[in-house]
């Protein structure tokens, strides 16, 4: 099996000025570990008081199943990410930058978003609804979205977003599975150039039995499409603005009232709608915006994850207003009309930290360092990505030529179901390419075998987290009883994530993909990532996926999917040469049996290679 540490010339070792300038510096990323270690509540309880609350706690962490963060409190996190900025000096401040496809821009203030919230808080409220409403959100980035999620939740209202690219059929499982009262879209959204009718498909979601809880639709008349709205169910956006002198109330709740429910991407299965709620989850956010992305005043962050995912929520919504930082929108595909579209807008904006996946980053790598090289890029100054694996050529290649060796590029690690960054590398540390670097101070994390004894270092097992976090879910949406099951193991308070890891002597970790996703081979258990990136380090190979397939002698052996990069060309040559660096990667042991040229690879909506949809029906 493949040892897997960075030799000393793949350690990155920060520059000075991002050594001196971190939020965290290293001596302090170790004071934070023996804090925690010392005191767990107290940590969490320092970090909670970073954020302002409506009444106090009476218990920091009340032990139950899930357990309750800052039990007691009343809070909103709309006071959080907009109240208290409109009465400080981020008044004024960019709050968001928008920009479409076809190049228009808008910007909003704390001041402006705050007018907008307040005058849909008044509206939605005077049209009935109140805490505990469910709102289903399908809406491209638009400040709009922004301003109706705030709304949403600062009268208490359960929110979920759901992604735009789906099919009215994912839409109608949503909306009967939420009971939503309400369903807000848009008209439309334009998209690699071509317009998306929204609208059409929310209405063929509703006219179905399963839409029978939605009582309205909001209609965000974004591309102005001409169609009629019905009288019985569809209201114009402006028509809910309501006029208000002054502010509009927040609703003061407990800390465990629900924000949104969050469906799971689903790469191994049937999505779950995973519950966060406002106090813990803000808490837990709030910390990982100063510690991991290392926020500043000054900062304008671009998460390019779209908000039907946890990614967009935390990082591209909730976040960057928890922290009083600017949120850059981009409503379109990053690489279009052309590859540089991604650095026109890092350049026009100044964007400075930009949260990407390692599906992006993969196709901004196949276009070549042409296309970053033409722009300014001057304004970055931390790169971090989330979702898959990070395979280390990738890394090396982001690291020269986007963070032009300057930049730390942080590969992060969490799930839906973590609210936030649990896992990661921070801007101080030295960094490994490939690796998702330590647990952060305050969670504690281990690699274990199938009865949770930790295994020695170096060796593949499951990745646990222990104990809870303000950033834990809070269960599975109307699924009570069976929350836990599957993931969480009350007894030993032991959190299962699906994925297998390794972590190496120093303690940094390093995921291998999620466990139904490897390989045994004659007894030697790999995770897929692990052979993928083995064929990754040829030239030619753009994206890959690894599945297993019966073999007689070994149990089990690899096939492999290679997408090609220009102008490599398929052929048994190729194979061949494939084939040999895999045992030399990977030693001898790892022989791929088949390898199959194509030309996509299937992915999930949010852009995770499916190798289940490999494995179980191979493409013809
Ligand atoms: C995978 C996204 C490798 C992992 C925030 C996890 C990663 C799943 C990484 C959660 C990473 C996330 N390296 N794999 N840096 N980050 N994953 O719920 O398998 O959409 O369990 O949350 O993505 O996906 P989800």
């Amino acid at each position: 099996m493949s040892e897997q540490h960075a030799p000393e010339e793949h350690l990155f070792r920060p520059a000075a000025p991002v050594r001196m300038g971190a939020n965290l510096s290293a001596q302090e990323i170790e004071q934070a570990r023996a804090w925690f270690a010392d005191n767990p509540e107290g940590f969490w309880e320092q970090a909670a008081k970073e954020l302002q609350w409506n009444e106090p706690w009476h218990t920091v962490c009340d032990d139950g199943d899930p357990p309750t963060w800052f039990a007691g409190a009343k809070c909103n996190i709309v006071h959080n990410c907009l109240d208290r900025h409109v009465h400080s000096a981020n008044r004024n401040k960019l709050a968001l930058v928008w920009e479409s496809e076809a190049g228009e821009t808008r910007k909003w203030t704390y001041f402006e978003l705050s007018r907008e919230v307040n005058r849909l808080a008044a509206g939605l409220r005077r049209l009935g609804f109140q805490a505990g409403s469910v709102f289903v959100l399908c809406l491209p980035p638009l400040p709009e979205t922004v301003a109706l999620s705030l709304a949403i939740a600062k009268i208490g209202a359960v929110q979920s977003h759901v992604f735009v690219g789906y099919a009215a059929k994912v839409l109608r499982a949503r909306i009967a599975a939420l009971q939503a009262e309400c369903v807000v879209c848009a008209d439309g959204f334009a998209r690699n150039g071509s317009v998306v009718g929204l609208k059409e498909i929310v209405d063929t979601a509703l006219d179905s039995p399963e839409g029978d809880s939605v009582e309205l639709t909001i209609v965000v008349p974004r591309l102005g499409i001409k169609q009629s709205l019905r009288t019985d169910r569809d209201l114009a956006y402006d028509d809910v603005l309501h006029p208000v002198h002054g502010n509009e109330p927040t609703t003061a709740l407990d800390s465990d009232h629900i924000l949104f429910v969050q469906y799971t991407s689903g790469t191994t299965g049937t999505p779950k709608g995973v519950v966060h709620t406002h106090g813990g989850y803000m808490v837990a956010l709030n910390r990982t915006m100063n510690w991991v992305l290392d926020i500043k005043a000054t900062d304008i962050l671009w998460c390019q994850a779209d908000l039907g995912w946890i990614t967009g929520q935390s990082y591209a919504l909730w976040g960057p207003l928890l922290a009083g930082s600017t949120t850059m929108l981009y409503e379109g595909h990053p690489l279009y009309p052309k590859a540089d579209r991604i650095w026109r807008i890092v350049e026009k904006a100044g964007v400075s930290i930009l949260y990407t996946t390692p599906t992006l980053m993969r196709m901004v790598k196949r276009y070549g360092p042409g296309f970053p090289a033409q722009h300014d890029l001057s304004a970055l100054r931390l790169l971090a990505a989330v979702g898959e694996p990070l395979a280390p050529e990738v890394w090396l290649w982001w690291h020269e030529h986007i963070g032009q060796g300057q930049c730390p590029l942080l590969n992060t690690w969490w799930q839906t179901e973590t609210g936030a960054i649990v896992i990661s590398p921070l801007p101080a540390n030295t960094l490994k390419p490939g690796s998702v670097g330590r647990p952060l101070p305050g969670i504690q994390a281990a690699v274990v075998d199938p009865e949770g004894t930790p295994v020695p270092a170096n060796t593949t097992g499951h990745l646990v987290l222990y104990g809870s976090w303000p950033g834990f879910f809070n269960g599975l949406f109307r699924e009570h009883d069976q929350s836990f099951a599957g993931y969480w193991s009350p007894s030993q308070k032991t959190y299962w994530t699906g994925d297998l890891a390794r972590q190496d002597a120093d303690g940094h970790l390093w995921i291998l993909g999620r466990q139904d996703e490897v390989l045994n081979i004659a007894g030697h258990i790999l995770g897929a990532t692990e052979i993928e990136n083995g064929l990754l380090v040829h030239p030619g190979v753009h994206e890959v996926a690894v599945v297993p397939v019966p073999d007689k002698i070994r149990g089990q052996a690899a096939k492999a999917y290679v997408v090609l990069k220009e102008p490599h060309q398929a052929g048994d040559a190729l194979k061949t040469a494939l084939t040999e660096l895999v045992r030399q990667e990977l030693g001898p042991v790892v022989r791929i049996k088949d390898i199959v040229f194509v030309e996509t690879l299937p992915k999930t909506g949010s852009g995770k290679i499916l190798r289940r949809a490999l494995r179980d029906s191979p493409p013809a």
